[in-house]
């Protein structure tokens, strides 16, 4: 078992960059990490833990794209333009004095993501794409805010859904909330998306296997990689100083998804049934989980 903590002297400057000696910082921390790497489990890299200052920036980061979530939700109606919607994103965004962080990441052109019906994720908005009554859309808001990063994405039922819908977009959300139960110290990465996959899968909802929730704070997506279809006991174990999102992606019909060959982005079912999505950025404390952005 690979474990980074182990060639630092007492004395020491702290690995993790808070300028106190390694005894009186991280040592401890370390030394339980050891106890249960000898047990076999994974232990998370030093850069996947965050100091507390770090957080305190997530934090901030966090409240800022939740505020610009709560601000965008009164426009996500029927009629609007989901590329409305991205330039009212945008323009409130600087408002707060925040960068929308999809904006240019990986060559993605604009502010927010808004992905309806069968768009899995990362549907681009479009000022030609009316939102109708009966669709379902996601939001994903990400926010640079000081230098650090806060992810949350939330669902929008458009006047007048199906009954088969509804279910999806409220299942959805009781799988990130299950999910969210799981994220205790010492407990296991796996364990978020077993419960996630097992509360879709009981109400005849398949998950999305590819694409997964992230680290994230001081980058828009770090390890780990957080499956929606973990298995009990495996994967991280889930240490304090951990920042990650879960965001499941649930599809009414099959799990397949593609991606669109021409704009490179667009995720969609493979049988074109709707899909729904929900995300928080969460921090993993000593006194357990905090939602940073929601
Ligand atoms: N916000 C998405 C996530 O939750 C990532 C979008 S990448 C983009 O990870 F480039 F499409 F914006
Ligand atoms: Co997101
Ligand atoms: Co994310």
């Amino acid at each position: 078992m690979k474990f980074d903590g182990a060639k630092i002297g007492r004395n020491d400057p702290c690995w993790c960059g808070s300028g106190k000696k390694y005894k009186q910082c991280h040592q401890t921390f370390d030394d339980k990490l050891r106890g249960y790497a000898a047990k076999g489990a994974k232990i998370p890299e030093h850069k996947m833990i965050k100091t507390k200052a770090q957080i305190d920036g997530i934090r901030e980061a966090g409240k800022v794209n939740t505020d610009i979530l709560d601000y965008i939700s009164e426009f996500v109606v029927e009629g609007i333009s989901t590329g409305e919607i991205d330039d009212r994103l945008a323009e409130y965004t600087a408002k707060l004095g925040g960068i929308p962080a999809p904006l240019n990441y990986e060559g993605y052109p604009k502010s927010v993501c808004t992905s309806i019906d069968e768009v899995v994720c990362h549907g681009i908005p479009d000022h030609d794409r009316i939102l109708k009554s009966g669709e379902i859309v996601n939001i994903d808001a990400t926010t640079i805010y000081n230098g650090y990063y806060g992810d949350a994405s939330r669902m929008f039922m458009i006047g007048d859904v199906s009954p088969e819908k509804k279910k999806l977009v409220e299942v959805t959300k009781e799988c990130l909330d299950l999910g969210v139960k799981e994220v205790v110290p010492y407990g296991f990465l796996g364990d978020v998306g077993y419960v996630i996959n097992h509360h879709a899968q009981e109400n005849g909802f398949s998950v999305v296997r590819e694409i997964g929730g992230h680290g994230v704070g001081l980058e828009f997506h770090e390890d780990p990689w957080v499956s929606h279809i973990g298995v009990r006991g495996t994967d991280y174990l889930l240490v304090p100083g951990m920042v990650f999102t879960i965001e499941p992606m649930i599809n009414l019909g099959r799990a397949d998804v593609e991606t669109d060959e021409i704009d490179g982005w667009t995720v969609r079912t493979r049988d074109r049934k709707p899909s729904a999505q929900w995300e928080y950025t969460l921090a993993l404390t000593e006194s357990g989980v905090e939602i940073l952005s929601y």
